[in-house]
């Protein structure tokens, strides 16, 4: 997998950070690229600790692992030093591509002053007001705040040279495709940029043809944030039942629930061109699952879902996380 785009199948949180943190250590990534904005918050469970990583890409478990900040990525400069902190990657490690733009307070506070911002029910970070302004051509750019300055890099370069000399790239994918500005069809109900796998090589600077794998990532049911359309949705009493209630590790808000998909998972697997998938959480739905690291460990059950996933999508399921720790996956790439 020299260069792999994961990109989210559904309305985000389906696992993404979980995913990308067992690549980068099993597959001893050179490089993971952050894309997209300080809105989503990727979760990595290792060693009995919680990380909600909203800026420092989920690869960093790998202290080979090269991290950076996309040129299309937008920078919030307080939450990626709490995490610098957090995780303890030094600059030598971490790099921001020296045109990705900043986001800043004022962005946050035009977001929650937006009454259809509150109807769509945004995070409230800023990242549509953010946009706006470099679509403006008034934001500011990292290569602009000093304080950056020992983390300012050409990611591009080092990205597309990095793959010349065969090294491996993953980028990383922020949100889900349902919440494409332009491509899943939920307009106005949707994030303030596009979503998809090529959107997702664009912001990092990486061409189409130089993409080999594009991992989608499904989880076992679908949540969502915020307000919009969810098809097959059932109630909170519903969800706690079926033990699929979430909170949002990033806001604290609660997660909406439905049954997985399986025509929007093969609709979406098509539009991005994926190669292969990943199903996080399957423990959640067949809790006898849990921590299972060989597919043969698997109950009936859980096996029958995963072949009709496949059936019905035509893509195979590689990665199945079975609990919430990095390490929790059963790899069936080999
Ligand atoms: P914004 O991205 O903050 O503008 O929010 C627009 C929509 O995208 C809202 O429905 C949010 O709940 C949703 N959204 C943004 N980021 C995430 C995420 O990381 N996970 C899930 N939903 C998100
Ligand atoms: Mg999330």
């Amino acid at each position: 997998m020299p260069c792999s785009v994961i990109v989210g199948a559904f309305w985000g949180d389906e696992g993404k950070g979980k995913i990308i943190s067992y690549l980068a250590l099993k597959d001893n990534l050179d490089f993971c690229v952050r894309t997209g904005s300080v809105n989503a918050a990727h979760t990595v469970w290792h060693d009995n600790k919680k990380y909600a990583l909203h800026m420092v890409p989920a690869g960093f478990l790998n202290p080979k692992t090269r991290l950076l900040i996309a040129a299309g990525a937008n920078v919030h400069i307080d939450q990626f030093f709490k995490e610098v902190e957090l995780t303890q990657v030094d600059a030598k490690r971490m790099g921001i591509d020296q045109n990705a733009s900043i986001i800043e307070q004022k962005h946050s506070d035009q977001d929650k002053a937006s009454a259809v911002n509150k109807g769509i029910g945004t995070t409230g970070w800023g990242v549509g007001p953010a946009l706006e302004e470099r679509v403006r051509r008034t934001a500011k750019l990292a290569k602009d705040m000093p304080e950056l300055k020992p983390y300012l890099c050409d990611g591009i370069a080092e990205v597309n040279d990095g793959l010349d000399e065969g090294k491996s790239v993953l980028l990383e994918g922020t949100q889900g495709f349902m919440l494409s500005l332009f491509l899943g069809g939920g307009y106005p109900y949707v994030t303030g940029r596009d979503t998809g796998a090529s959107a997702i090589a664009s912001e990092a600077g990486v061409g189409p043809t130089r993409v080999d794998d594009v991992i989608i990532v499904y989880k076992s049911f679908i949540t969502r944030v915020g307000g919009g359309p969810l098809p097959g949705e059932i109630t909170k009493e519903e969800a706690l039942k079926r033990g699929w209630f979430e909170v949002a590790a990033g806001t604290g808000r609660e997660r909406r629930s439905a049954p997985f998909d399986f025509d929007l998972a093969k609709k979406n697997a098509k539009i991005n061109g994926a190669t292969q998938a990943a199903m996080t959480k399957l423990d959640v739905i067949y809790p006898a699952c849990k921590g299972a690291r060989k597919f043969d460990d698997l109950p009936q059950d859980a096996k029958e879902f995963i072949k009709e996933v496949e059936k019905r999508t035509g893509v195979p399921i590689t990665l199945i996380g079975t609990g919430p720790e990095a390490l929790d996956l059963i790899d069936r790439r080999a």
